[in-house]
């Protein structure tokens, strides 16, 4: 039995109790046997059939592979199919290079904890999700928090953080389709800004994967801004039924991410099954 003093137990006890007070006491319920109106399952390809088949059908060609990726793809995890679907990936969402993570929360943890050092400036949208800003909280950069969608708060941050850091890089951080309040980012205004004041934009396309643009690439292909943004993040979890996730970009982002960004190096990759979802999903 794991050792849990008085003391311990007291602690926690109060803190839930704190949380329940509140309302914000958060309980795992079973979903089974439900109509579902609240899940990211947008498009119902979690549930569809077809898809099911495709996997299916490539998990049944695939009969060499193993079961686990059986480490990080800097060891013994790396296989021919990730990149392959990687390449796809990149060839999909319009761009040079796709680096596959295994989640959502993964891709943006690693992304913004490695990309703004010290010296540089990052600037996040107040209701940007929580994987962004505890990435945000890793990184050593000097972090500016802006009011939602206010171009207005934008400029005048990267005003501060031009004149506060006149060497450092600055990043824009922003989700295209908001999770919170459902409304979108003014991505083409965040674009002319990030020229003007020569800072990188980076999206999260999490709620926009699957549902905009001609083939579901997302809200930045369909503004036609895939040129203008540093790096989007895709997650595959909600509209596209399965798991994981991809940071797309340039080439040479691909290669820093696979040097600096922790959650992709220290842990162990997907499993093959989950590249053959991915293949399923773009590769038709
Ligand atoms: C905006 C946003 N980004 C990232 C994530 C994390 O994605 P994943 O569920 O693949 O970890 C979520 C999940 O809720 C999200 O809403």
């Amino acid at each position: 039995m794991a050792l849990l003093t008085h003391s311990v137990a007291h602690l926690l006890s109060e803190r839930l109790a704190a949380y329940q007070q509140s309302g914000l006491l958060r309980q795992l319920r079973n979903a089974d046997g439900l109509v579902d109106f609240c899940s990211n399952d947008y498009l119902g390809f979690a549930r569809s059939p077809e898809l099911k088949a495709a996997i299916q059908q490539a998990d049944v060609a695939q009969t060499r592979a193993r079961t686990g990726a059986t480490g990080s793809r800097l060891l013994a995890g790396q296989t021919t199919l990730a990149n392959v679907v990687e390449e796809e990936l990149a060839r999909f969402y319009g761009t040079e290079s796709a680096l596959i993570f295994n989640s959502g929360y993964d891709a943006n943890l690693g992304l913004l904890a490695c990309l703004p050092k010290a010296g540089d400036t990052l600037l996040t949208d107040e209701l940007i999700h929580a994987s962004m800003i505890d990435g945000a909280r890793l990184s050593y950069a000097t972090r500016y928090r802006f009011r939602h969608n206010d171009l207005t708060d934008v400029e005048n941050k990267l005003k501060q953080a031009r004149e506060s850091q006149k060497n450092g890089q600055v990043f824009v951080a922003v989700e295209s389709l908001y999770s919170m309040d459902g409304d979108v980012a003014p991505l083409r205004d965040l674009a002319d800004l990030c020229d003007r004041y020569d800072a990188a934009l980076l999206v999260d396309e999490a709620h926009a994967t699957g549902l905009y643009g001609p083939n579901g690439e997302g809200l930045v292909v369909a503004m036609g801004l895939q040129d203008r943004v540093l790096a989007r993040v895709h997650t595959f979890g909600k509209a596209l039924g399965v798991h994981g996730a991809a940071v797309v970009g340039p080439g040479i982002l691909r290669d820093y991410l696979i040097n600096f960004a922790r959650p992709f190096i220290y842990t162990t990759a997907l499993p093959p099954t989950a590249c053959w979802q991915f293949a399923a999903l773009t590769c038709t």
